[in-house]
């Protein structure tokens, strides 16, 4: 260890005080603090905080963005109510793509998921199916059941590879989980996990916040640290080498996430389009998601706290809220356009400043739990290359019949199982059959 060259780098990047407590730390302590301090870019983090504070200033003192504001213009918008006529040719171009190993999907499961308070990844989540299953398992076997939809269609077997991001909050649990279930019926060599970076907190002034005497306060860096994980980890070549064309891009913990949705997948081919994202139409204006638009002419995600009421409730003729693109973080990419993002335009992309209330250890060494905001986390979000081409809560909606993806991806094929019988709900339909709950006591 050479302490003195790390004191003179903290020194010069105003930084010392991450060092206050090293005479205090036993040798582990001062190895495990000494590689962490190391392994740091003070340079680089000292630009990625001013430009996001810079960034943050300006957003706050700009007007609200609603003068700038305009809707998705109706010929890049496909419909699965309006363009009922297309679905079938959609559905079969997206199912033809799959069957040559052209669509590969991609989980963003880094996040902490404070907000839903499990102390482990919201993946390993039961969302409270009658059959337990986990927010991992259900995603696995959709792609299990897509894959021989495709297969089924065209004759070829096929693969889609699924991409995993975790973060060192979520890693190893994560791959744990996954050989403890053998990978949920998939074959390992087609799941991939890589790891997003992660940055330390910093309070208000730039000081990197001490969260123990002899450790930094790290968070990840934002679903959109999916750009330069993908760079860091050769993704992009993996997925070159694999020869996949599209990636299904989705947030852990969506229960109704269609992977790879041959629909969705099917729409972007035929549009040619580099970059895609699903929405589901906000119908009530004070709904809180964000919606999908342009801003000053170029694509946008605006959050609902970013606009006024008063544009939120705008109405276009038809009667439907004029900004009714809800994002569900459930995006199309291109591999080429991927390539691009890693190569030319996620070094252009500025942190966003998320004000959190962030333990840490003040200078007597005490462990001090904020009761307001006393510093920054640094994220960027998945959406940030719009401009370049949620568990919000699990609703608690009452299970009534739940289907096993194994047996249909989109409630095709049950007429086997239901044909001139009656049920009585709530109900399972499994791959041995279908079950009645309180029939069975289950
Ligand atoms: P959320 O915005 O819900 O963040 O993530 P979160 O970190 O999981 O939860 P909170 O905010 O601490 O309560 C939306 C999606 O983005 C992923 C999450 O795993 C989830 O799928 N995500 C978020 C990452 O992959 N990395 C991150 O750094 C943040």
């Amino acid at each position: 260890m050479n302490v003195e060259d790390l004191r003179l780098r903290l020194s010069e990047a105003g930084q010392d005080h991450l060092l206050q407590f090293w005479e205090e730390l036993d040798e582990a302590q001062q190895a495990g603090l000494y590689t962490e301090l190391q392994a740091m870019d003070f340079k680089e983090l000292g630009l990625f905080f001013q430009k996001a504070i810079e960034g943050f200033h300006q957003s706050s003192h700009q007007e609200k963005v609603d003068a700038r504001m305009e809707p998705v213009p109706r010929e890049v918008l496909g419909s699965a109510t309006r363009d009922q006529d297309q679905l079938q040719a959609w559905e079969r171009e997206g199912l033809f793509q799959i069957s040559q190993n052209k669509v590969a999907v991609l989980l963003l499961a880094g996040g902490q998921g404070t907000r839903l308070g499990v102390t482990y990844p919201k993946g390993m989540y039961d969302v409270g199916l009658p059959s337990h299953k986990t927010l991992f398992q259900i995603q696995a076997e959709r792609i299990l059941k897509l894959q021989q939809l495709a297969e089924k269609s065209y004759g070829n077997r096929c693969i889609i590879p699924w991409y995993i991001m975790t973060s060192g909050r979520t890693v190893e649990a994560t791959a744990e989980f996954f050989t403890r279930h053998r990978y949920f019926g998939l074959k390992k060599e087609n799941v991939v996990f890589f790891q997003q970076g992660m940055l330390p907190a910093m309070s208000f002034d730039g000081k990197i916040i001490l969260e123990e005497k002899d450790k930094v306060s790290m968070a990840p860096d934002g679903n959109g640290g999916l750009y330069r994980a993908l760079a860091a980890h050769g993704i992009v070549e993996d997925m070159e080498r694999r020869g996949v064309w599209s990636v299904h891009v989705y947030c852990v913990d969506n229960i109704l996430v269609k992977v790879a949705d041959p629909r969705f997948i099917g729409f972007c081919i035929q549009k040619g389009a580099d970059c895609g994202a699903k929405v589901v139409e906000k119908t009530n204006p004070t709904e809180p998601v964000g919606v999908v638009c342009r801003v000053d002419g170029v694509y946008q995600v605006v959050e609902y706290s970013e606009i006024s009421l008063a544009t939120a409730q705008k109405r276009s003729s038809d009667g439907r809220l004029l900004f009714n693109a809800g994002n569900i973080a459930n995006h199309f990419f291109t591999v080429p356009f991927l390539r691009d993002v890693v190569n030319v335009y996620e070094p252009r992309l500025q942190h966003h400043v998320a004000q959190k209330k962030i333990p840490y250890v003040d200078s007597q060494g005490q462990l001090i739990q904020p009761d307001k905001p006393n510093g920054i986390k640094m994220e960027k979000f998945v959406f940030d290359i719009f401009q370049f081409a949620n568990l919000k809560d699990v609703s608690d909606v009452p299970i009534q019949c739940e289907v096993s993806p194994l047996i249909s991806y989109a409630g095709e094929g049950l007429e086997s199982y239901v044909a001139d019988r009656e049920f009585h709900a709530p109900l399972i339909i499994d791959e041995s059959g279908v079950h009645e709950l309180v029939k069975n006591g289950l």
